[in-house]
């Protein structure tokens, strides 16, 4: 008898959405081939999540440095950055996931191939090599997850000179004495928080009404957030669009035009900020110029994303995509694109399940850290559903005061009626750990009243949960 050949799988673009869907398919029995133009690991590994994180780090350290005093040490000398040593630290970190990678792809036995790839027709992709040659590979299914990358103004084109992009602050030799960011999201408040404490004088500017202005960042959470951010001397100004800018030989004026009737037509309501340098930071585009997507009859929307369906199938039959590219439709997020890598290559190989996004966390590593999943409390009343909320500050959990960090709050939105939990928010100290247990509330459809009755030992910062727990179940403890 004969027996069936496995199944030709190709993945484009080795990111956490690309490498997770290549091992999943391999355990599902492909004869995979992963293809990558620069390096495993993708942006999240090597130019977002992790090297950002490694900074981050390092903006810990300083601020618990500078804060030694008010726990109890005397630390004589004072905390500076060294750049160089930060840089070797970070490529170090980088390496080691990026060989982690590797290991698994060839544990699995995936074809790691280097080089960029195009789709001149249905089951075939060119390779172009870093040698100069090409190959073409044949493929019976498709996962496209060639991310994003940052998005220009076109007021400010990115020079890495003053005009710089996420990707340029990361490979900085020299901090600059000020810098200008433009767009308070994700990565504008991550920025804003590392830059600052290390000494950076940071001014943000925003051209909606709030920092984070995403629809499921709560409003709450994102009002301590300013708060916190301006405690730190952090400029904001919100409600201002970035108009343009003038490079100068050491610096760069940037012109801020208020937005929502501040100003007047005649421009006096322009103001100016100097800075050595500006980080824009106003979204990202997803990769799909030049793949021929064209040619398999796969057009991109508004925001250059590749549409797909609950399974993640494209327009074109055996053809799906994961991550980044799919655009801001969906969530922008390493962890997202995983999961889809993963549900992608279980659909590609026969099974039929749709990605769910209701339990999707976002983390922001601010100062303090600002944490969400669910539904905002915007988001439930928008939605008509009957919702009670209730807030706790961290200053009411015994181990915020042991930590020296009590500011921010925890938020929890349930349905006014029974108390199932719609969405939980944090901003505070660890809210990026802490999140982990409100998506297990979360996904398990738990009520306020259940999420009280689970033990919280102490003394933890998980107590927070408790506290807010017990308060919209009518029996508040300590909070
Ligand atoms: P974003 O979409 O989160 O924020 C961009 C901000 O820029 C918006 O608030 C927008 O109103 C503002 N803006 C746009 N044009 C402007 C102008 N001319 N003047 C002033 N403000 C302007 O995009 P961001 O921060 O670049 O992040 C890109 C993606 O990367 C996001 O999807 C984000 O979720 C993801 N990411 C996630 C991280 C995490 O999970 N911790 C870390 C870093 C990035």
């Amino acid at each position: 008898m004969e027996t069936p050949h496995p199944v030709k799988l190709t993945v484009l673009g080795a990111g956490p959405g690309g490498y997770a869907a290549a091992i999943r398919a391999a355990q599902l029995g492909a004869e995979v081939t992963l293809v990558e133009r620069e390096r495993v690991g993708g942006t999240c590994l090597n130019w977002g999540c992790v090297p950002t994180k490694v900074f981050k780090a390092a903006a810990d350290t300083m601020e618990q440095v500078r804060r030694a005093g008010r726990m109890g040490l005397a630390v004589t000398a004072a905390a500076a950055i060294d750049l160089q040593a930060l840089a070797t630290r970070q490529a170090e970190v980088v390496r080691i996931q990026a060989d982690g990678i590797h290991r698994l792809l060839r544990q699995h036995h995936v074809r790691y191939l280097k080089g960029e790839g195009t789709i001149p027709h249905w089951g075939a992709m060119r390779v172009q090599l870093p040698d100069g040659g090409t190959e073409t590979l044949a493929w019976e299914r498709l996962i496209l997850a060639t991310g994003s990358r940052p998005a220009n103004l076109p007021a400010l084109p990115f020079d890495g000179r003053r005009i710089w992009s996420s990707n340029h602050v990361l490979a900085l030799t020299r901090l600059p004495r000020s810098l200008v960011i433009i767009g308070a999201g994700v990565i504008g408040c991550e920025f804003a928080r590392i830059l600052n404490a290390f000494g950076v004088q940071v001014t943000l500017v925003e051209m909606l009404s709030r920092l984070l202005p995403l629809p499921a960042v709560d409003a709450d959470v994102s009002k301590v957030l300013q708060r916190e951010m301006r405690k730190r001397d952090i400029a904001i100004h919100l409600n201002h669009r970035v108009s343009g800018c003038r490079v100068t030989a050491d610096d760069v004026e940037v012109l801020l035009e208020p937005l929502s009737g501040e100003g007047d037509p005649s421009g006096r309501g322009t103001k100016i900020c100097r800075a050595e340098g500006v980080l824009v930071c106003v979204g990202r585009i997803a990769n799909t110029a030049g793949l021929g997507l064209e040619g398999l009859g796969i057009a991109t929307d508004a925001h250059g994303g590749v549409p797909a369906d609950a399974r993640l199938q494209t327009g074109a039959e055996g053809i799906f995509a994961v991550g980044d590219v799919l655009g801001p439709a969906r969530p922008m997020l390493a962890h997202v694109a995983t999961h889809e890598g993963l549900r992608a290559a279980e659909n590609a190989l026969g099974a039929s399940r749709a990605m769910a996004y209701n339990a999707v966390p976002l983390v922001v590593y601010s100062c303090p850290e600002l944490a969400g999943v669910g539904l905002s409390e915007a988001q439930a009343r928008a939605r008509g559903l009957p919702t009670s909320v209730t807030r706790v500050l961290f200053r009411n959990v015994a181990k915020a005061h042991i930590l020296g960090a009590i500011e921010g709050e925890a938020k929890i939105v349930a349905h006014a009626e029974g108390g199932r939990i719609l969405g939980l928010h944090l901003v505070g100290p660890e809210a990026a750990e802490l999140i982990a247990e409100g998506v297990a509330g979360l996904q398990a459809g738990l009520t306020v009243d259940e999420l009280a009755d689970h033990l919280h030992a102490h003394p933890t910062l998980s107590e927070i949960w408790q506290e807010a727990a017990l308060k919209a179940a009518g029996r508040p403890l300590h909070g």
